[in-house]
């Protein structure tokens, strides 16, 4: 199998030499675009880019208020802080996860709390979080949600869109409801998935995008909080910005803020990005179909979207049968030039995050342990 492999994916990139995991195309007006910036000499954080690629963003993804950061890790932190974590609370997250949402819920000094996916979405799985909840957890006279065992409060829970799988945000969003907390999305990966024709994070409060040069589309480095509440928004450019006052020449600040803005020069790149993206989906989606009807073929699994969801398929998954086949096929698929990886060591089995509250993370191991990312980079001769 696994040198049928290397030759599938050898024959899909139609190349000998190092096929990668997942890299960025220029192949639209970037550079145009870029040279535009430096020469209007605004390249950094004021200018019309960042402007034209929020309104964009906010365009294409129908979530109403957009506000671009410096990347997807300042934007969680950020929209963690205007959700209202308090240092001493606990967000929930998945332990299936990259460490950026983590990191951001510690940056708040706040605990964040892990909770198990399902292995077919490879999502945060809304019974598993209800169960949780139900046995941890309670409303008390505060109106609040506290935690029986560690005492604390639960302010947040953070989702993530795996590997640009939609969550079951609808399922999530009612069980939040009922314990009284706020749902943050993170789609750093998801950007052009759609859960029920609404795409990701639109049924959030709060939800953030990634514009890592690894994403579907990149701006170098960027990232972007997105809601449908004017409030936060105003909130987020506020802060994102060192809490300035508006004033033709004075440097007055009202709070201690962030300088989380994105360089107009990063937007400018991300504005040409964009120009693309239908292109990158529908190349993406025909690469997933190709892997899907090659494991058929194979006896091999591949995660597939969901029901009633739509993926940007940003990597794709092949599920191996134990630890041992998953580290023999990184071994023999990295050592023949073709880049694979496994999911990201659980958070929980970190050192920093050993201790934290948790569920029961069977499926968050289990997945771990058979996952592999296979190349997933658009090919647009395919179109
Ligand atoms: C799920 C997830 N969240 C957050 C991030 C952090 O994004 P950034 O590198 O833009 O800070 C990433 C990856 O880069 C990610 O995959």
């Amino acid at each position: 199998m696994f040198e049928d492999l290397v030759k599938f994916i050898r024959d899909l990139y139609q190349t000998n030499s190092f096929i990668p995991l997942h890299e960025p195309q220029f192949l639209g007006k970037e550079k145009e675009y870029l040279l535009d910036v430096i020469d209007s000499t605004f390249v950094s954080s004021v200018g019309k880019s960042v402007d034209t690629f929020e309104d964009r963003i906010s365009n294409f993804t129908g979530i109403k208020y957009a506000t671009a950061t410096v990347n997807c890790t300042s934007a969680i932190h950020l929209s963690l802080l205007l959700a209202g974590v308090k240092e001493e609370d606990e967000v929930i997250t998945q332990s299936f996860n990259f460490i950026a949402g983590a990191n951001a819920i510690s940056y708040c000094r706040a605990d964040p709390v892990f909770v198990d996916i399902d292995r077919d979405s490879l999502t945060m799985s809304p019974i598993k979080l209800e169960n949780f909840l139900k046995t941890n957890y309670e409303i008390r006279e505060d109106g609040r949600c506290w935690n029986r065992v560690t005492n604390k409060r639960l302010v947040a829970c953070l989702p993530m869109n795996s590997y640009g799988f939609p969550t079951d945000i609808n399922g999530l969003k009612k069980i939040c409801d009922d314990f009284h907390i706020k749902l943050i999305e993170d789609s750093a990966e998801s950007l052009g998935s759609f859960c029920k024709s609404r795409h990701t994070g639109s049924e959030s409060i709060l939800s953030t995008l990634s514009f890592n040069g690894n994403k579907i589309i990149t701006t170098g480095g960027g990232g972007m909080i997105l809601t449908n509440d004017k409030n936060l928004h105003n909130k987020a450019k506020h802060l994102s910005t060192t809490a300035k006052l508006p004033h033709r020449w004075e440097f007055n600040h009202d709070e201690i803020g962030f300088n989380f803005r994105m360089p107009n020069l990063n937007a400018a790149l991300g504005l040409a990005q964009l120009e693309m993206i239908e292109d990158f989906i529908i190349s993406k989606r025909d690469i997933a179909l190709k892997y899907q009807e090659w494991g058929i073929k194979n006896n091999l699994v591949f995660i597939k979207e969901q029901e009633g969801s739509k993926s940007n398929y940003w990597l794709n998954c092949l599920m191996t049968e134990d630890r041992h086949e998953r580290d023999s096929l990184l071994e023999y698929t990295n050592s023949n030039n073709v880049m694979t990886r496994p999911s990201w060591t659980p958070l929980h089995l970190l050192g920093m995050y050993e201790k934290n509250f948790k569920s029961d993370l069977k499926d968050t191991v289990w997945v771990h342990e058979r996952l592999i990312n296979l190349p997933s980079s658009p090919i647009l001769e395919l179109l």
